[in-house]
């Protein structure tokens, strides 16, 4: 099923979130990591298209920017969207690690706490790079709130075979719990894999007993 990707917002603080009633409670999906991580590839791979702004200058995106994702043909697109994706800004670059903790506590930790109807988080780290402090604390804050989450292992196109296979395993053993799935924005690796996530995730939740 064909999606169309229309950018809806770019919020620099909570009272910007698209509200529940604007995007008729659809399902959101959030991707979150460090700056360059390749947050913006990964949606623009997901779409086929470029509504996210990449750059390979670290830090590009200083915002949480909404995209409403509809089914239907051109011109007559339904007005439910089916998802909504929020590309969220990086955190843990050094050069401009203050601005970003300022921005964490401002409104990316209040978004990760509130956000209704926030269904499935993917949290992107650099397969190439070793664990990082940041990595850890926004996994680990992914799992205080009770977050759906998954660990996206990007840039795996960089490692042959075998040394991706260790790296994957180096990130088993610290995030011991988390589904861990190796990605490539420039080979499309792991592309079809997120899509189920998403799908799964954003179908009806069974009503607990
Ligand atoms: P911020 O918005 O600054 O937080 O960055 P981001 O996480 O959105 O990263 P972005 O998607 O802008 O990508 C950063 C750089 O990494 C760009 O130069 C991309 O071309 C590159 N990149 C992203 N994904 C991949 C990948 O899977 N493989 C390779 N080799 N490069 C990638
Ligand atoms: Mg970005």
């Amino acid at each position: 099923m064909r999606l169309t990707p229309i950018f809806l917002l770019s919020a620099t603080d909570v009272s910007h979130f698209p509200s529940p009633a604007k995007t008729y409670d659809a399902p959101e999906i959030a991707f979150l990591g460090r700056s360059n991580v390749g947050k913006s590839s990964l949606i623009n791979a997901l779409l086929g298209s470029k509504q996210a702004h990449t750059s390979s200058t670290p830090g590009r995106t200083r915002a949480i920017n909404f995209f409403a994702l509809h089914e239907g043909q051109p011109g007559r697109l339904k007005p439910r969207p089916a998802l909504i994706f929020a590309d969220l800004p990086g955190y843990g670059y050094a050069k401009i690690s203050k601005q970003i903790s300022q921005e964490w506590s401002k409104f990316i930790e209040p978004y990760l706490r509130e956000r209704s109807n926030l269904a499935l988080c993917l949290a992107l780290v650099d397969v190439n790079v070793p664990t990082q402090e940041s990595d850890r604390q926004m996994i680990a804050y992914l799992r205080e709130t009770d977050r759906n989450f998954v660990v996206v292992a990007t840039k795996s196109d960089k490692l042959s075979g075998n040394q991706l296979h260790k790296a994957i395993q180096t990130l088993r053993e610290a995030y011991p719990e988390a589904k861990i799935v190796p990605y490539s924005a420039k080979s499309g690796k792991g592309r079809d894999e997120l899509w189920r996530e998403i799908r799964q995730s954003a179908e009806p939740r069974a009503i607990e007993a």
